[in-house]
């Protein structure tokens, strides 16, 4: 495993905060006058032209001041595939449905794994003008200050946030009961709709934690190392480690990590029962 000094992650922490810096004017300039809003693919899953433009500006970034490392970018994919240690991956605006429908809640993430390993991380919401920062061993900020999780240890007094991926309709394993669930146990639970502000809010103790399915790499490298530096806990939902891109990922104050981890792992038990139920009961219903 490579060890980058801490005076070579601060580079690096400093061309993704240029790069988000960047990205962050465009959205402003775009905001409020989009035109051509695009269907990706699945329903519900847009691109805009402040997408692209924001996209382009972060390429152009990183081309400038690591021009030898591969990049993985939400609308162009994975650029240069040569063998390298490092990879960035880039959402150039995550919240996009939000952004399309002027609901002003989106932010720019540009974060670097290491041998697969978030490492360095910023997130810039261009609305309240907030930038996160966080590099392994450098710890988090916000706007230039230190940052920390929350100390809330019990679920009952917590808020959380959570979200659902595009392709929620094609899946009963769509995140819907888990929400439920744990909206009856803790003082609430949101739906930002834009993951890597989810992450950065975990990290300044806005929120007690977040669970979500169905992610890309794009939307948690940066925020991982964020609730990583403040103090924070990140794991899949079994608590083993997280793998990127497994797209499940479990990040909390710490305090509540384990009774989270458990009331998500009890509610999947839950419908993974359901569903055995419901395929038994149809096949009793048509006898071959
Ligand atoms: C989406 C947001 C949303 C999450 C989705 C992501 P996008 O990213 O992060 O909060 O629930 O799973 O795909 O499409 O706005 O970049
Ligand atoms: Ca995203
Ligand atoms: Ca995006």
């Amino acid at each position: 495993m490579s060890h980058p000094s801490p005076e070579q992650l601060q580079i690096f922490l400093d061309v993704a905060t240029e790069a988000v810096l960047a990205a962050g004017v465009i959205l402003q300039d775009y905001w409020g006058h989009l035109e051509g809003i695009e269907e990706k693919g699945r329903p519900g899953d847009l691109v805009t032209k402040a997408d692209k433009a924001a996209e382009a500006a972060i390429l152009q970034v990183l081309r400038r001041h690591v021009p030898d490392h591969p990049i993985l970018a939400e609308e162009s994919g994975q650029l240069d595939n040569t063998a390298s240690e490092y990879l960035w991956a880039i959402d150039p605006l995550d919240g996009t449905t939000n952004y399309a429908h002027q609901y002003p809640v989106a932010a720019v993430s540009v974060g670097l794994l290491i041998e697969g390993v978030p490492q360095v991380g910023a997130i810039f919401d261009p609305f309240r003008q907030e930038l996160f920062r966080a590099a392994t061993g450098l710890g988090a900020t916000r706007d230039r200050r230190p940052i920390q999780v929350s100390k809330t240890a019990e679920l009952s007094k917590s808020l959380l946030v959570s979200g659902f991926a595009y392709d929620r309709r094609e899946t009963s394993d769509n995140n819907y009961a888990e929400f439920c669930h744990l909206t009856h146990l803790t003082q609430g639970v949101r739906r930002s709709g834009s993951a890597a502000l989810d992450l950065a809010y975990v990290a300044c103790g806005r929120f007690d934690g977040y669970w979500e399915r169905g992610l890309s790499p794009w939307d948690m490298a940066a925020g991982i190392v964020l609730v990583r530096e403040a103090g924070g806990q990140v794991t899949a939902y079994d608590q083993s480690p997280v793998v990127i891109p497994s797209g499940r990922i479990l990040a909390t104050n710490q305090q509540i990590h384990s009774a989270l981890s458990n009331e998500l792992l009890q509610v999947s038990a839950a419908s993974a029962a359901r569903s055995d139920n419901n395929v038994l009961s149809q096949d009793a219903s048509h006898p071959s």
